[in-house]
């Protein structure tokens, strides 16, 4: 198998540490990526226990199925949206687990890939982790107004600059399409005034992958049917890198503490040490929340 880019798990001990209560028990990486946490779970669980690991990426899969090999059977790697989690246990005959990860957001490894999730990089404009997604990015930039196209870069990566940069791509793709992903980045750079153009650039581009992906709308669905299908002492932790990820993860453990049959594991969201943050810069806006199932 060729080499390819790697994803650097992000804040390992302290998933471990919140996440493992039952052993041997039954765990889903719902964002399983490139095997990163799953192997570390793995490894750190006795052997009658196992990982289903869920992406919507198959490329991805195909890399985490290379790197988790010595496990066997004790993981699974399925194809498929998170949301669907409950379905894609029944598939496998199992009701109940003990921990669920979602560690949000993109790997490394979509980073660097061809799909035009980085505006330092020349590709075709898709974003999309898999399939499903309604739109491309392509699609996105190409065909929506001028007015949504602000709306997108205002709520999903609130971009104080969004109407301008709307303003420019219209104009812009009158002339010609907007194919790759230097071609969008120029554009957005030209419609910001001064030197601020990187961090403008940054939230363009995650404000586009959110929308293409609905991720906000995965998560709040996610976490509407996870809590059901934990056992006794399950858990579900969460790491988000974006505030209104984090604001939905929040409210919604909030309601299940709330209700009685949940345990905020985690009180305020727990971030990365500074070693890691100087390691690993990817997870420099990470934040852990977790909750446990009572009874
Ligand atoms: C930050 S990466 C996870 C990295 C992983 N923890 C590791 O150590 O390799 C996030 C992953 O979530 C996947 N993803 C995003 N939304 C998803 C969804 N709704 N359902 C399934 N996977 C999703 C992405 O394709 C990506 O591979």
């Amino acid at each position: 198998m060729k080499k390819s880019i790697q994803h650097q798990p992000v804040m390992v001990n302290e998933v471990l540490f919140y996440l493992i209560g039952n052993d041997p028990g039954v765990y889903v990486d719902a964002t399983v990526g490139l095997g990163g946490h799953t192997k570390e779970i793995l490894s750190s669980l006795t052997s009658e226990s196992r990982v289903l690991g869920i992406d919507l990426d198959r490329a991805a899969l195909e890399t985490a199925k290379h790197n988790l090999r010595e496990y066997g059977e004790r993981v699974t790697l399925v194809e498929g949206n998170f949301v669907d989690t409950p379905k894609i246990l029944s598939r496998f005959g199992i009701a109940r687990v003990d921990g669920v990860l979602l560690d949000l957001g993109l790997s490394s490894f979509q980073l660097a890939s061809d799909r035009g999730f980085s505006y330092r990089s020349s590709s075709r404009l898709d974003m999309r982790f898999g399939k499903g997604a309604r739109y491309s990015a392509y699609d996105v930039v190409n065909r929506f107004g001028e007015k949504m196209l602000s709306d997108i870069f205002y709520r999903f990566g609130e971009e104080r600059f969004s109407r301008q940069i709307a303003k420019k791509i219209v104009a812009r793709r009158k002339r010609s399409s907007i194919e790759t992903s230097d071609e969008l980045a120029k554009i957005v750079a030209s419609s910001i005034p001064g030197r601020g153009a990187v961090k403008s650039l940054s939230r363009v581009f995650q404000a586009l992958r959110i929308f293409v992906n609905d991720e906000l709308g995965n998560l709040a669905t996610a976490l509407s049917v996870l809590p059901d299908l934990l056992n006794p002492n399950g858990r579900i932790c969460v790491i988000s890198y974006h505030s209104l990820e984090d604001r939905i993860v929040k409210r919604r453990f909030k309601e299940l503490v709330s209700s009685g049959g949940f345990l905020a594991l985690t009180e305020k969201p727990v971030s990365p040490g500074i070693s890691e943050v100087q390691e690993n810069r990817h997870s420099r806006s990470a934040k852990l929340r977790c909750i446990l199932r009572k009874v």
